[in-house]
C-alpha cells in the first residue's frame, strides 16, 4: 500500500462550494417561473455560470448581489424568447443537455446549443432520440449525433419512457420537455440517478406520483411561482478533501454545509464500507434537499467489491475513488461502469493512462479496471485529458504522497471548482 505523507492541521473546517447539479438546476426552474425568484449558494464557476449566461440571452434577468447570490426575474416558461446568437455552454454536459429539453418543448423557440472541444465530443442521441419520440424537432450539427445542437421549439405529446440509462442528464431533459410542453411524463430508469429535479418539482408544488421500482409520473399544470433557491455544497467537490482527510496521518477535518441527497452520498456508502471512518452531523433539509455536516478520520483503507447498483451514485466520485485505492488493502476495481467513457473525458482512458505512467500495473476492461495492491508510484507529468476531475484527483494524489505529480493543463479546475488549490493549500 502507499503511504501518506499528509497530516491535517488541527481544528481543520472547510466549506466547499455549491452543487452543480443544483446550481444548473436552479437556473433552470427560476427561469421557467415567473417573476422573482432569488439564488443562494450558486456555484460561481463556468459550467453553471454558461447555463445562467445561455438564460439570460432568453430574457430572464440575473443581477448578482454578492458572489453565489442572486436576484431572478423571468418573464416565466411562455415569454423566453429566441436569443439572436448560439447557446454556449461550454464544458457543461448538465447544462446543455437539460437545457436542450426544456427549450425544445418551447413552442416557436429556435436556438443553436453548442460547447467546447469536450463537450462536442460528447454523445447526445441519448437525449436527441427521446426528445424526438415526444414530437420534438431537434438535430444535432456535429458528426455521429454531437452538439452543436439545432432546436425548432414546438408542442411536445404526452411521454412514457423508459431509460437503459441511469442517467439524471437525461431524466431531467426529459421531465423539463414535458414541463416546458405541459405535458404528462412518464419515466423509468434502469437503477436510480440523481433526483434534484424531481426534488425541485415537489419544492415548486408540483406532483410526483411514484409507481414501482425507478418509474414515476409527472402531470400538468406546471405553473411555478418565483421562491428562493438554496444551493448546498456539492458532495461531489468535497469528495476530493474527504480522500485526502481519511487518508492522512492524523487530525480531524469538518466539512460544512454538503448536499447529502440520498442518490449522491455512494462515495460515503463505499468509503465506510473500505473501513473509512465518516460521521453526518447537524442533518437538516432546505429546498427539498438533505444537508448535513461531516467529520473525516484518518482511516486504514481496504478493497471492497463495489456493488453495480452504486454506481450512479458514485459516478462522478470514480477518479478519486481510485485514488483512495492506492492506498487500499488489496488494490481497487471498480467496474459496470462504461458510461466513465461518455463523461468530460473517457475516464477510464485517462485514469489508466496517468496510473500506468507513474508505474502502477492497471488492467483496463471496457466498463472499468483493476489494480493488486499497490507499493510504489513514481512521479509523473499527469494529463488532464479536459476534465477538472482528473486534474484534482491527481493533485490530491500529489499531496498525499509530497510527488511531483504536475499536471499538464490544470485550467480544467475553473468548470467546477475555481477555489479547490487554494482550499487544498490551506491544509498546508
Ligand atoms: C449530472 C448527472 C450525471 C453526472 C453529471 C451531473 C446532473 O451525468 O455525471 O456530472 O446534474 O444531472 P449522467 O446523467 O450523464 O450520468
Amino acid at each position: 500500500m502507499l503511504e501518506s505523507k499528509k497530516e491535517i492541521p488541527s481544528g481543520m473546517q472547510i466549506k466547499v462550494p455549491g452543487d452543480k447539479s443544483v446550481s444548473h438546476r436552479s437556473v433552470l426552474f427560476s427561469s421557467l417561473a415567473k417573476g422573482k425568484s432569488k439564488i443562494t449558494g450558486f456555484l460561481e464557476a463556468e459550467d453553471p455560470r454558461n447555463t445562467m449566461k445561455s438564460f439570460s440571452q432568453l430574457g430572464v434577468e440575473f443581477k448578482i448581489t454578492s458572489p453565489g447570490e442572486y436576484l431572478v426575474n423571468s418573464p416565466g416558461k411562455h415569454n423566453l424568447k429566441s436569443p439572436n446568437s448560439e447557446l454556449d455552454f461550454g464544458n457543461g454536459g448538465t447544462g446543455i443537455r437539460l437545457s436542450a429539453g426544456l427549450l425544445t418543448g418551447l413552442p416557436n423557440f429556435h436556438a443553436v446549443l453548442t460547447g467546447d472541444e469536450s463537450l462536442k465530443k460528447r454523445p447526445m442521441k441519448r437525449i436527441i432520440d427521446p426528445l424526438r419520440s415526444m414530437g420534438g424537432d431537434i438535430i444535432a450539427l456535429g458528426e455521429d449525433g454531437r452538439a452543436p445542437l439545432e432546436i425548432r421549439g414546438k408542442q411536445l405529446r404526452p411521454f412514457q419512457y423508459k431509460s437503459k440509462l441511469a442517467s439524471a442528464q437525461v431524466k431531467s431533459c426529459i421531465l423539463l420537455a414535458g414541463i416546458s410542453s405541459d405535458v404528462e411524463v412518464d419515466y423509468e430508469e434502469s437503477e436510480l440517478s440523481r433526483d434534484h429535479t424531481e426534488n425541485m418539482i415537489r419544492f415548486l408544488g408540483g406532483k410526483i406520483e411514484k409507481k414501482e421500482h425507478f418509474r414515476f409520473v409527472i402531470k400538468p399544470p406546471y405553473e411555478f411561482e418565483g421562491t428562493e433557491f438554496k444551493v448546498p455544497g456539492d458532495i461531489s467537490s468535497a469528495a476530493f478533501f474527504i480522500v485526502l482527510a481519511l487518508l492522512s496521518k492524523k487530525g480531524e477535518l469538518l466539512i460544512q454545509n454538503i448536499g447529502l441527497n440520498p442518490a449522491r452520498v455512494g462515495i460515503l456508502t463505499v468509503l465506510k464500507d473500505m473501513g473509512g471512518k465518516i460521521e453526518e452531523e447537524n442533518i437538516r433539509e432546505e429546498c427539498g434537499e438533505k444537508i448535513g455536516d461531516l467529520r473525516i478520520h484518518p482511516s486504514g483503507l481496504k478493497r471492497i467489491d463495489i456493488k453495480p447498483e452504486l454506481i450512479p451514485s458514485i459516478i462522478d466520485e470514480i477518479p478519486i475513488l481510485t485514488i483512495a485505492g492506492l492506498f487500499s488493502e488489496n488494490g481497487f476495481k471498480i467496474s459496470h461502469a462504461e458510461d466513465l467513457r461518455a463523461k468530460e473525458s473517457d475516464r477510464i482512458h485517462s485514469m489508466v493512462t496517468n496510473l500506468k505512467s507513474m508505474g502502477v500495473k492497471v488492467e483496463e476492461s471496457q466498463d472499468g479496471y483493476e489494480f493488486e495492491e499497490v507499493d510504489a508510484i513514481h512521479p509523473a507529468l499527469i494529463q488532464s485529458f479536459l476534465d477538472h476531475r482528473i486534474a484534482m484527483s491527481f493533485q490530491i494524489l500529489s499531496a498525499l504522497t509530497g510527488l511531483d505529480l504536475r499536471i499538464d493543463d490544470d485550467s480544467w479546475i475553473d468548470t467546477s471548482f475555481p477555489d479547490f488549490k487554494n482550499i487544498l493549500r490551506s491544509f498546508g
